[in-house]
């Protein structure tokens, strides 16, 4: 696939948010009727699904399990994108790549809990569910706006604020699907991670996810999965950095999908009062919630 320009670009569709049974899809690259087919999909033990709320870290998992997959030898990844290698079950015509694909299936998602395949309910399979506190998603998700083409391009910080927070936007309402997904973890083989537990410590991380997945890596192995999948390296990485998917998607003029993979830009672009009304709408939602979150860099020294 061509690098962007705006010769090689092709027609963008019209793109839009159409809400279908309370969450939003994307016109053009999700259709209802797939998407309603999901719950009935064959699920084999040997399944993974990765599921994240968008710009949780959803490509960084995709890098990891590519890697894991292959206990950490990066040339025997060189041959695909890891978005081919891990897709999304919610695109258009997922589905045909699902029923025959040889085990491992490993699949990402940000569909809320009541569209997965019911398998993955009766404990077939495994889910991976990664959380990134909700300041820094709402960051990354507002540069992520003006890149992404299937997305509306704010008018300006302040008013994705507030689109953000009445969950006018694709995942829907950060608060109810972290909870949602959460209240049924029982039902699944389920592991919880975060993504600045894996900006704290990635090899333990990578240990987890490993031993969840039941696979026995060398610490040799864990190190090079580690080592391939920092920010840098995966920044550098044509399969791993989405610079190929093509530029009908993404505005590579715009922006990069690893664009400053940290703690804390939160505090680059929030105002006093906007911070205010985040942590109360936090509050309110997750007293229950038994885990907290880093919001930012100084808080790894202590957590
Ligand atoms: P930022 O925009 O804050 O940089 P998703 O894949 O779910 O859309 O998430 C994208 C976010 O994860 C981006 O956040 C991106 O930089 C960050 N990310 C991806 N890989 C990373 C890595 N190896 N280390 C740190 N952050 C990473």
């Amino acid at each position: 696939m061509a690098e962007c320009s705006s010769q090689n670009c092709g027609e963008t569709p019209d793109y839009k948010l159409v809400p279908h049974r309370g969450f939003n899809l994307i016109s053009g690259i999700h259709s209802p009727e797939e998407v309603d087919k999901i719950q009935n999909w064959e699920i084999r033990d040997s399944d993974i699904f990765v599921i994240t709320y968008p710009k949780s870290g959803t490509i960084w998992l995709q890098q990891i399990l590519s890697l894991i997959e292959v206990k950490g030898d990066v040339t025997a990844t060189n041959d695909q994108l890891t978005s081919e290698r891990i897709p999304w079950i919610e695109l258009i015509g997922s589905h045909k790549r699902f029923d025959s694909a040889p085990s491992p299936r490993i699949r990402v998602s940000h569909l809320q809990y009541k569209f997965m395949p019911l398998g993955l309910k009766n404990k077939k399979g495994k889910v991976i569910y990664v959380a990134r506190n909700p300041k820094d998603v709402l960051v990354s998700y507002f540069h992520f706006h003006k890149y992404a083409t299937m997305l509306e391009t704010p008018k300006d910080f302040e008013s994705f604020f507030e689109n953000f927070l009445e969950g006018n936007v694709y995942g829907n309402c950060w608060f109810e699907h972290i909870k949602t997904w959460f209240s049924h973890k029982e039902e699944m083989n389920f592991l919880y991670i975060t993504y600045e537990e894996m900006i704290k410590d990635l090899q333990s991380v990578v240990e987890r996810i490993s031993s969840f997945l039941g696979k026995s890596l060398t610490p040799q192995q864990v190190n090079d999965v580690v080592q391939h999948s920092t920010f840098k390296n995966m920044k550098n990485n044509p399969q791993a950095n989405y610079k190929l998917v093509p530029c009908n998607l993404l505005n590579h003029q715009q922006g990069s999908f690893l664009r400053k993979g940290t703690i804390g830009d939160w505090k680059n672009y929030f105002t006093v009062a906007q911070n205010e009304r985040l942590d109360k709408v936090y509050q309110q939602n997750m007293q229950d919630f038994p885990f907290s979150f880093i919001w930012d860099t100084s808080d790894l020294i202590t957590s």
